[in-house]
């Protein structure tokens, strides 16, 4: 059983409010976090090995929402893998069917050929469902087609394009190659690390036989800003506030200082940059550290790594919340909890998952199933700490009669306290990206600037796609994470600031790259072949329509 923190009461002491103003982040140091954030977001886009990795996607610009095509998309998240076969109308909508698997803590921690083989089984297992493209798929290559091809997207233009939106931090080198840098969210499959993801995806269709190619990578941060610039015609950020946390922006390449003299830098223009903001500040100089991060952090399978995200995602503020009830059972001489019973499930490591804190929260604003049937009825405080005494013995496996109400009105407090500090601190991110690119300016501190420079899209709305559980589903994440961002960068630029659910952002960001790649290719392949055999090297029911027209992508 993981240890508790030992507390002791004096006599008079208020504990619990002690406890709780740990989690307390103040506008001060809102501002000293973004302005920190600022300077690691400089350090990674100069130099390699940084907390903040920064890295640059290859990705040039972004859709405009007139892009068609279908294509297969495969989603490694930290909770589930997804496969779907995306369909972008080319009018800003797309439709889209899938099917989710779960990945097992053995194949997150097991070996890495074992994960990606899992990863080809569940799109052949896709494409075999009924329904499936495969109908007017070109017959599976046989073993000698692949062996004798040095390139299996020369074997009769036979292959299905796949883009793979994989969600952990891996320096890409090009729009279908990037090497993984680490794992995060409770993986740590072995012989990953430093390899090229798609190279192992690649090798796993191939031991297969399987005519699927692998033309893109992109991480799901990216896929947000794609998916959400594809449907509403403008995205500056995707941000993903869900099991883990992280964000891609858009930013100028000549800031990219670390490319060097590359052809990307001789070209100009704009990159999409995964910032990987969750490993913003692991040495926690500026990140408000209380004795419950420190443990959760210290028995994580990455201590020290992934700062920022142990404080704000959805894999840790469940463990965060049980760490601190736990220690109130604990406090000697007199228990502040559950009369000093604990349960099995309180006692286990990641034994309170973070929906219970949304469960909790919405029991007591009376909203999502808590909803009333008749809103004219408000319940009664009481009511209110009934229904959220249900939800602790239901999901912390209590006894009910250890549960009071007063105990109820202390774990919704520690439930808001956690989730409130997790916004404010997203809201820094936000803010940092704003200011970065231009677009906004820190209400304190920047007296120079605020005469001197103009601000970049004055007056226009500031595209943001978001996804994730926390931000699609727990209560008022947004308006919290707003309310700071109005602190730290003025009512005016909040007001623009466009916040949009990316659904399915991953897959029609992935399908995106995919149809980026797919042109690309055909346009290497223009030279040498013909247009008539261009248009229909690809299969019919898979791949970008228009085939033979090369626009890129719109630039932002
Ligand atoms: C990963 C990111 C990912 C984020 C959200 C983090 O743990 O490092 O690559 O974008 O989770 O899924």
């Amino acid at each position: 059983m993981p240890q508790t923190h030992a507390i002791y009461a004096h006599p008079g002491e208020d504990l619990l409010s002690a406890v709780l103003q740990q989690f307390d982040v103040h506008d001060d140091h809102l501002f000293n976090i973004t302005r920190t954030f600022l300077r690691e977001m400089w350090d990674g886009l100069e130099s390699y090995g940084h907390d903040m990795a920064m890295i640059p996607t290859f990705v040039r610009s972004t859709p405009d929402g007139s892009e068609k095509g279908t294509f297969l998309a495969l989603d490694l998240g930290g909770t589930n893998l997804r496969v779907c076969e995306v369909n972008l109308h080319g009018d800003k909508t797309f439709s889209l069917r899938q099917q989710k698997y779960k990945v097992s803590d053995a194949l997150k921690t097991g070996e890495a050929t074992t994960l990606f083989d899992y990863l080809a089984d569940s799109v052949d297992a896709f494409l075999t469902d009924s329904g499936s493209p495969t109908c007017a798929l070109p017959p599976s290559l046989t073993p000698r087609d692949l062996t004798e091809a040095s390139d299996p997207v020369d074997v009769h233009g036979s292959y299905i394009p796949l883009g793979l939106t994989f969600s952990f931090p891996v320096e890409q080198t090009a729009l279908d190659s990037g090497k993984l840098l680490t794992w995060t969210k409770g993986f740590s499959a072995k012989n990953a690390i430093g390899n090229d993801v798609v190279k192992l995806l690649q090798d796993a269709f191939d031991r297969k036989h399987m005519h699927v190619r692998c033309v893109a990578l992109v991480n799901d941060t990216v896929g947000a800003l794609l998916s959400r610039a594809y449907t509403s015609g403008g995205c500056i950020l995707g941000a993903i506030f869900g099991t883990g946390t992280n964000g891609a922006y858009v930013e100028d390449v000549a800031n990219i200082s670390k490319l060097g003299r590359s052809e990307e830098v001789k070209e100009g223009g704009l990159m999409v940059v995964n910032t990987e903001w969750g490993g913003f500040n692991n040495s926690r100089s500026a990140l408000p550290s209380t004795p419950y991060d420190k443990k959760v952090d210290r028995e994580s399978i990455n201590p020290g790594k992934q700062g920022f995200e142990k404080f704000i995602s959805g894999m840790y503020l469940g463990e965060i919340a049980r760490n601190v009830i736990v220690s109130l059972i604990d406090v000697a001489p007199k228990s502040l909890l559950f009369s000093g019973h604990s349960s099995k499930q309180l006692n286990k490591q990641w034994g309170v998952d973070t929906a219970v804190l949304s469960e909790v929260e919405e029991a007591w604003e009376g909203i999502g199933r808590f909803a009333p049937e008749d809103s004219s009825r408000q319940p009664s405080v009481q009511q209110k700490l009934e229904r959220i005494r249900d939800v602790i013995v239901r999901r912390m496996e209590l006894p009910p009669d250890s549960v009071s109400l007063d105990d109820a009105d202390i774990i919704r407090k520690i439930c808001t306290h956690i989730a409130w500090r997790a916004a404010r601190l997203s809201a820094c991110a936000v803010a940092a990206v704003l200011v970065q690119t231009g677009r906004a300016r820190l209400t304190r501190g920047d007296e120079e600037a605020k005469n001197t420079v103009t601000l970049v899209d004055e007056g226009k709305r500031i595209g943001v796609g978001v996804d994730g559980s926390l931000v699609e589903h727990y209560p008022y994440f947004e308006k919290k994470l707003r309310a700071s961002l109005r602190v730290l960068v003025g009512d005016d630029v909040e007001h623009r600031v466009d916040i949009g659910l990316a659904k399915d952002g991953s897959g029609v960001g992935a399908a995106l790259c995919a149809l980026v790649a797919c042109r690309q290719n055909i346009t290497k392949q223009y030279h040498t072949v013909s247009e008539h055999e261009v248009a229909n090297g690809l299969p019919q029911s898979l791949g970008p329509e228009n085939s033979t027209c090369l626009d890129p992508l719109v630039r932002t």
